[in-house]
């Protein structure tokens, strides 16, 4: 590494935060009574929502919604719905609101603090142990967001006895997450690095999910957006078809996360393949032992091969890391964005 910058340092932690986060205690409350979850969170916890969100909907098989805490819009929370709550700080004022402005219904929380306003507010709120994220740019908060989302959905899955095969199978692949992110640090570090240098000039990229990794793909965007002050848009690669793609020209740089076994890959495939054909200057995020046409991608940062379900805590590894170089390379003050505060729980 040899750099005194939080967010590296931060990025590097991931491995520990993980480890923190798989083995600490998780006392389960009895389970609400309820139908259906929504999440309502702002920025990168809101991006932990939506993968929460596919994770309810997955591995427990139960309707979830996300709201976007910040927007304004009165959230709607029929009867017999639980509010999940996500802040890294616990102190966000719209997250607030939303716990405020429905007092009777059943909520939880997971934030960073420990004794935070959202700990006040919800009757069940996880702690992250990611330690203090000094960076501005959120990156190991989300990780631990998101395996807090992950552990609960699986404990909740053996509470309700709910044996959905899926979820029984990925139970015995949690344990390996943490050596999972230090390999895909090792092996795809000096990758993100050339895409970084290869990228300096760039003044607009697009990022490609699908499934799942939609929701780390906005999580680039926003990365890319308030470090490296880049016009960065994250969307659905499917959706992308539907109008967006008239954007790309010769050189367009746009980023696409592939990952094999999942139900979307295939597709995903082939409308990268059309956005290559149109002249895009095509990365792709995929694993290490994925097959794809040689000519496909100008550059791949490379993943461990893991599970699609799991696969976000890996993916946004990479746009982390490209991120950061990025903004080294253009000499910005990557702790400190310019026009941020950062609240800390
Ligand atoms: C991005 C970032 C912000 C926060 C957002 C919500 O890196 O940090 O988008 O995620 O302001 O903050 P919390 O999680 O504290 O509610």
């Amino acid at each position: 590494m040899g750099d005194s910058s939080q967010m590296l340092a931060n990025i590097f932690e991931q491995p520990s935060v993980a480890e923190r986060c798989l083995a600490m205690d998780l006392p389960m409350p009895p389970l609400p009574d309820v139908d259906r979850v929504i999440f309502s969170a702002c920025g990168t916890s809101r991006h932990a929502g939506m993968v929460g969100r596919s994770w309810w909907q997955t591995l427990l098989q139960i309707p979830a919604h996300l709201e976007d805490a910040a927007d304004g819009y009165p959230v709607q929370v029929p009867p017999k719905s639980l509010i999940y709550l996500l802040s890294q700080s616990g102190q966000t004022r719209d997250v607030i609101d939303v716990a405020q402005r429905f007092p009777t219904a059943p909520k939880w929380g997971i934030t960073n603090g420990s004794k935070t306003r959202l700990h006040e507010l919800a009757s069940y709120t996880l702690q992250t142990h990611a330690g203090e994220e000094k960076a501005v740019a959120a990156t190991k908060t989300f990780l631990g967001q998101l395996l807090l989302l992950l552990r609960v959905a699986l404990a909740w899955h053996d509470r309700a006895n709910r044996n959905v095969p899926q979820t029984i199978v990925l139970q015995s692949k949690i344990a390996q997450i943490p050596q999972q992110i230090q390999t895909t640090l090792n092996q795809t570090e000096v990758a993100c690095q050339q895409v970084a240098q290869k990228l300096v000039a760039a003044d607009r990229l697009i990022l490609l999910g699908s499934g799942i990794n939609t929701a780390i793909a906005l999580e680039g965007a926003l990365k890319l957006k308030e470090t490296v002050y880049l016009h960065a848009e994250g969307l659905s690669s499917g959706d992308f078809m539907h109008g967006p793609i008239a954007i790309i020209e010769s050189g367009f740089p746009v980023i696409t996360i592939a990952i094999p076994g999942s139900a979307t890959y295939d597709k995903t495939i082939t409308e990268a393949k059309r956005v290559k054909s149109y002249g895009a200057y095509l990365i792709g995020i995929t694993t290490e032992s994925a097959v794809y046409d040689a000519d496909l991608f100008d550059a791949v940062l490379p993943i461990t091969d893991i599970d699609e379900l799991l696969s976000p805590l890996l993916t946004v590894i990479p746009l982390q890391l490209v991120a950061y170089y990025m903004a080294k390379n253009r000499g910005l003050a990557i702790d400190a964005p310019r026009n941020l505060t950062k609240f800390i729980g």
